[in-house]
């Protein structure tokens, strides 16, 4: 029950911070830090930062073949004429390893590029920002000053930092949805990076797109049909193909059985996706394919079972009920909340530490995200952390104090063990010349007393 921790959670939608370093006069003139906005492409390197010398994309829209790089690592371009990918791509075949991309209107940032993947997003494989039109147009006069081919100080340099926010412990939340193939991907590529962090401070919850039919249909004046409601209309979701036999109610009930697998094992949970995403294509069977697979891979069926059945509560007395009119249950009210924020950016989306992933979303990208927002990374993290012998520095460190204290316990034992030796010559020396004075005394009275018995036989 502990396994899938629930709550309602607020979504920061935390972007990179991007400054200005040189030259002064544009730190000036756009302040300390520049507005971004990250696409949902790319392989954005959380928890890194990047610091580079700025070119200007010839020509500006950066939608044909750019020349290569040769001292600046990031470049500058405008929106439009083609599509963000098609100019972040020709950014990284000539050699930079990020894309700054002006916006061409007025429109807050965030705002119209949830879209922007053209489906050739996966091609991708270097981060870009997108900055206001204003901070654009600022920058650009003082990037143009200075060619591709021209090595110089002068050149605007900028730093990038993919934040995240770091714990102790690290929350992901995945949100799926049950019909979704991609869901299913992102599932499976995690996998193994779930083997990897199993014993590492994880917490994982994972959410299902569904929503309450009643408040549903209330603004609308539109009632949702019962067929693809369960509970009254508590737990509905869309029909998954129209005018065909499935119902929103095939993807509920997969919703609780998937819900169930992950909160009995997760690992079985895995195996389950893996084979339902093979195995599973139609709704209507979800049920029967499910439980097949439950029963080829051998998973706890009982337990799995025993956790659906035991999930709807009666309305009234809160007692496991069978009559599904009256109830209600508890495991898919959790998912109604967890559907709140799986709306708002799409599925799959991935969020760790509340900080929703940006960027092409692939197990290795989520595995890196995790291990970055880590306070101390595990040693398993120790490819995807920047710097990592800093975390290994750190227990040279502590190596250091360990040493430090047992020379120190070493140089107690000697100052002892000398104070004792000392003790004990003393004493010895003593004892010694006790003994001598105590010889040379009675030698003297011996001395003495041979002395006045000559005197006496003497008289
Ligand atoms: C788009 O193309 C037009 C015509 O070639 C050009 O004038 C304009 O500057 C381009 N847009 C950007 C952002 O470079
Ligand atoms: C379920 O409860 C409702 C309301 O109390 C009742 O009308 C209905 O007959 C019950 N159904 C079953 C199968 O017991």
């Amino acid at each position: 029950m502990q396994f899938i921790l629930f709550f309602v959670c607020i979504v920061t939608l935390v972007d990179c911070e991007m400054k200005v370093l040189r030259p002064p006069e544009l730190v000036d003139r756009l302040g300390s830090k520049v507005q971004n906005a990250l696409p949902n492409f790319g392989v954005i390197p959380f928890g890194h930062r990047l610091m580079g010398y700025v070119d200007m994309a010839e020509p500006n829209d950066g939608c044909s073949a750019l020349q290569s790089a040769y001292s600046s690592q990031f470049i500058m371009m405008g929106r439009g004429n083609c599509s963000l990918v098609t100019k972040v791509l020709n950014a990284e075949k000539a050699g930079y390893s990020l894309a700054i991309i002006g916006n061409n209107n007025e429109s807050p940032l965030e705002s119209d590029l949830v879209m922007e993947d053209d489906g050739q997003g996966y091609l991708v494989n270097i981060p870009s920002i997108i900055i206001s039109q204003r901070d654009f147009f600022i920058m650009k006069d003082y990037v143009k000053r200075l060619g591709v081919l021209e090595v110089s100080d002068e050149k605007v340099f900028t730093l990038v930092k993919f934040d995240v926010q770091k714990t102790s412990r690290v929350l992901v939340t995945l949100s799926l949805d049950v019909s979704d193939r991609d869901s299913y991907r992102v599932v499976d590529e995690f996998s193994q990076y779930y083997d990897l962090l199993k014993n590492e401070e994880v917490g994982y919850k994972i959410g299902y797109k569904i929503f309450d039919g009643n408040s549903f249909g209330k603004d609308l004046d539109y009632q949702i049909d019962s067929d693809n409601c369960i509970c009254s209309r508590r737990y509905c979701a869309i029909d998954p193909d129209g005018e065909g036999v499935a119902s929103g109610r095939n993807i509920v009930e997969e919703v609780l059985r998937q819900s169930c697998i992950f909160e009995n094992d997760g690992k079985e949970y895995f195996l389950y996706m893996n084979a339902f995403n093979f195995k599973c294509t139609k709704a209507q069977a979800y049920n029967i394919c499910g439980n097949k697979i439950i029963n080829t891979l051998k998973l706890s069926a009982d337990k799995i079972n025993n956790c659906i059945e035991t999930s709807f509560l009666d309305i009234s007395n809160h007692h496991v009920t069978k009559n599904y009119t009256i109830a209600y249950n508890f495991i898919l009210d959790q998912q109604l909340h967890s559907a709140d924020f799986a709306g708002m950016v799409g599925v799959p989306s991935v969020a760790v530490n509340s900080v929703v992933y940006k960027g092409q979303l692939t197990g290795k990208g989520i595995f890196g995200e995790i291990c970055n927002s880590f306070i101390t990374p595990p040693s398993v993290c120790r490819s995807e952390v920047e710097n990592y012998q800093q975390f290994e520095s750190e227990g040279q460190h502590y190596l250091f104090w360990v040493m430090l204290f047992v020379s120190i316990l070493i140089a107690i034992f000697i100052i002892v063990l000398y104070l004792l030796f000392k003790k004990f010559v003393l004493r010895d020396s003593v004892e010694v010349t006790q003994v001598q004075v105590n010889e040379m005394v009675s030698q003297y009275i011996k001395f003495n007393e041979g002395k006045s018995q000559q005197r006496q036989s003497s008289f």
